[in-house]
């Protein structure tokens, strides 16, 4: 296992509209979908679909939900072995999609908000790894930001690369919370309202200079735009002020079909091209190509 990746894992239900209901009204269902859906597990499938041996961490129910995503880890190579099954319901989601492509989500974590204790085989696991990929949704709890800033620890005590995807969910984290969180990782992943959230700027500039002592690599989604990374010289060790080296890279050009879950597609081949020994511009190239390739449909 070259992965682990710790989040939820969650069933989408996806309905398509031609425009959202008013309330109380009622609106015909053109079209709709079921699938596997959290963040974590996204870049999880993605990882393995790059062939890059992947683990994933979390908790699902002993439901028919949980046992289809359990079947769907299985059949795509996935590393099973820290998922945890509980009584219970899987987390869930509906998702809204109306005649512009806008989304509106209803979420219920169900079972992905449990929390979990960073046991032996958990360690085991860990230093068997080259990176450890975490969600921003486990910070959303108390018990759950605990485990994950240990195995965080844990994984850099070991020489183990860590990387946040903190979501949009990082706006109603504590700032003395994502202090500790920033401390423990080495790659840091945001788009640009959640480095605005945590910087407290919209100025990607400052924002920049605001934690390039903090973060080893900080590596900025922007859409259309393509991504950008600042990385320490001496990355993934921790960063060493005036040392970093700034790359930008383009989206390639694409009519997008569907945004969603584009960041996902984006980590998963970032990861994987930073794994297979590349140059900093081949992980932002590799991850754009890839993620807009996704939003092209
Ligand atoms: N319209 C687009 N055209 C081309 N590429 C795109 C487009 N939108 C997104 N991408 C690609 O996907 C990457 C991630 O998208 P974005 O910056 O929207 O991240 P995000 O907001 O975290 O996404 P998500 O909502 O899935 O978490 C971008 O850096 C880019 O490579
Ligand atoms: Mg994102």
């Amino acid at each position: 296992m070259m992965v682990l990746v710790i989040g939820d894992a969650l069933v989408d239900q996806c309905v398509w509209v031609k425009k959202m209901p008013a309330r109380g009204s009622d609106e015909t269902i053109l079209s709709s979908a079921e699938h596997s859906g959290g963040s974590a597990l996204n870049t999880s499938f993605r990882l393995s679909g790059l062939g890059v041996l992947t683990g994933f961490c979390g908790c699902i129910g002993d439901d028919e939900s949980g046992r289809n995503l359990l079947k769907k880890m299985h059949d795509s190579g996935i590393d099973t072995s820290l998922v945890r099954t509980e009584p219970g319901s899987t987390g869930h989601t509906i998702t809204i999609i109306d005649g512009q492509g806008e989304r509106t989500m209803l979420s219920d974590r169900g079972l992905s908000a449990r929390s979990l204790i960073l046991t032996d085989e958990i360690r085991e696991k860990i230093r068997q790894i080259r990176l450890l990929c975490l969600s921003g949704y486990w910070l959303i709890d108390p018990a759950q930001t605990e485990f994950v800033i240990q195995c965080a620890a844990y994984a850099r005590s070991q020489g183990v690369t860590v990387m946040l995807d903190p979501c949009p969910t990082i706006r109603t984290v504590e700032p003395a919370t994502v202090r500790r969180i920033l401390d423990v990782i080495d790659i840091f992943a945001p788009n640009r309202d959640e480095l605005a959230a945590v910087t407290g700027t919209d100025d990607i500039e400052k924002s920049f200079s605001t934690l390039e002592t903090v973060i080893p690599a900080l590596l900025l989604k922007m859409g259309a735009k393509g991504s950008m990374l600042q990385l320490s010289t001496n990355f993934p060790k921790p960063a060493v002020p005036g040392s970093s080296r700034r790359f930008r890279a383009p989206a390639p050009h694409v009519t997008p079909i569907n945004t969603t879950g584009a960041g996902d597609v984006y980590n998963a081949a970032f990861i994987a091209s930073y794994l297979s020994g590349k140059t900093p511009e081949e992980w932002l190239r590799d991850a754009n190509a890839c993620a807009a390739e996704w939003v092209a449909g």
